[in-house]
């Protein structure tokens, strides 16, 4: 559920007409619900109540500073993938005992502002990462709390490009070999190893593969702990998916992923962590965006927006489906027509539809792509020199906007030119 509705006739977040936000703001722009953000981060906060945990959101889904405040004023903790999200979570007065450290290629640059500002732990991706990060440690005469990711080859029957739990994956250690890895770890005076980490993917709607990753690592604890190592936290991940077209049936909710938590991992004992993502900010935000100009094609109608590929990228990226609504809602059984939805930028791949049923729409309407909360405005990039779009946090009837439109000068005077020009 979320809260973008129609009321009135026109599209509302919360109790804010979007027309209103496009007025004011201008198009294409994100915004973001704070009443579906809160909403499913406590949905997964419920999820897991009874267990010992921390949801700690994964913010490369939306990473805008007012978006964390919001979450650490929940109580979120935070996964980061980067010196800079890091930097982000602490910007956004995150406790460094919250913030979780995961990615395949963590810098000593990035080892050493988080050993100094505040970790809850490393999750390892690789053996010679874990040495790196014990040579840091030491060499800043501390110990470094670290879970290694292990990867249990456990397909997790989503889109290939975001799958990362097969063998064949960058991502992880093989599970086979995690006892030998932990007790290389137990060696090592700059590391002490409080948990095991596995994710098997993103946009997961079956809970089977998330079963199977877990029965895995249950396993693994007990070996482990045989082996004396002091498994106290489980980092579970692969994101639960979303609803993105609303015609399909729904992925399961947090309630059933937390109930397989229990069932499967209830009796370790351990603190669960979980990284969503997807789910808090997915359908917690919409792209906003004006139909610049109908064009008649060949055989085919053609609505060119003002948004773009590099304003929403997963279209072209990943042959993602986001529902395109209009701001305007259509009369009960209003004429409905086919188009190509595309935005002005110089690719083909510029398409976020084809053959897409829509009311019939012209020049200066105003439409939302609907689920773009969430890996929208990361992701987004100045391509063809297009400023990057706001974004904007609605609140009730308030609304404020969280991130501007940069002008064309703060574009180009991010450029230098050489001194022998
Ligand atoms: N933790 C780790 C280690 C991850 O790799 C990811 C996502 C997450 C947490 C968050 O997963 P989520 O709850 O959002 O599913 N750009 C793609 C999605 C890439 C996801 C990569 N990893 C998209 O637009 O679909």
């Amino acid at each position: 559920m979320d809260h973008f509705l129609y009321r009135d006739g026109m599209l509302h977040a919360e109790d804010v007409p979007l027309s209103e936000i496009a007025a004011e703001v201008g198009t294409p722009c994100y915004v973001y619900s704070t009443a579906t953000l809160t909403r499913h981060f406590r949905l997964f906060d419920e999820a897991l109540s009874g267990m010992d945990h921390l949801v700690c959101y994964a913010m490369k889904a939306a990473s805008n500073q007012a978006i964390l405040k919001l979450m650490a004023s929940l109580g979120a903790g935070m996964d980061v993938v980067s010196g800079g999200e890091y930097a982000r979570a602490i910007a956004a007065g995150v406790p460094g005992d919250k913030i979780v450290f995961s990615g395949v290629g963590k810098t000593r640059e990035e080892m050493t502002a988080a050993l100094k500002g505040g970790v809850r732990q490393f999750n390892l991706e690789s053996e010679p990462e874990m040495e790196a990060l014990n040579e840091v440690a030491l060499s800043l005469g501390v110990v470094a709390p670290v879970t290694v990711r292990v990867n249990p080859d456990v397909d997790a029957k989503t889109h290939a490009k975001i799958a990362t739990g097969k063998s064949e994956n960058k991502f992880g250690i093989p599970i086979s070999r995690a006892p030998e890895v932990y007790g290389r770890i137990a060696q090592m005076k700059g590391l002490k190893a409080v948990g095991i980490d596995v994710h098997i993917g993103s946009q997961l709607t079956d809970l089977e593969p998330y079963r199977q990753a877990f029965t895995k690592v249950k396993e693994l604890t007990q070996v482990l702990r045989d082996q004396g190592h002091d498994i106290i936290r489980l980092d579970l991940g692969g994101g639960l998916g979303i609803p993105y077209d609303r015609g399909n049936s729904a992925p399961p909710l947090p309630v059933e992923y937390g109930a397989l938590v229990r069932e499967v991992l209830g009796d370790t004992g351990c603190e669960i962590e979980i990284e969503p993502g997807r789910l808090i900010a997915g359908n917690a935000g919409i792209m906003l965006s004006k139909v610049i100009y109908v064009k008649e094609g060949e055989g085919r109608n053609f609505l060119i927006l003002d948004g773009a590929m590099n304003d929403l990228i997963r279209p072209a990226m990943y042959e993602a489906h986001h529902d395109i609504v209009p701001l305007v809602e259509p009369a009960p059984g209003a004429e409905q027509s086919p188009y190509d939805i595309v935005g002005p930028v110089c690719e083909t791949g510029d398409t976020f539809a084809k053959g897409r049923n829509m009311p019939v729409l012209k020049a200066d309407d105003l439409v939302a792509f609907r689920s773009a909360g969430a890996y929208g405005a990361v992701m987004a990039s100045e391509y063809n020199t297009r400023p990057l779009i706001p974004e904007v946090l609605v609140h009730g009837d308030q609304f404020a906007v969280i991130r501007s439109r940069p002008s064309y000068e703060e574009i180009i005077n991010r450029d230098t030119l050489p001194g022998w020009m």
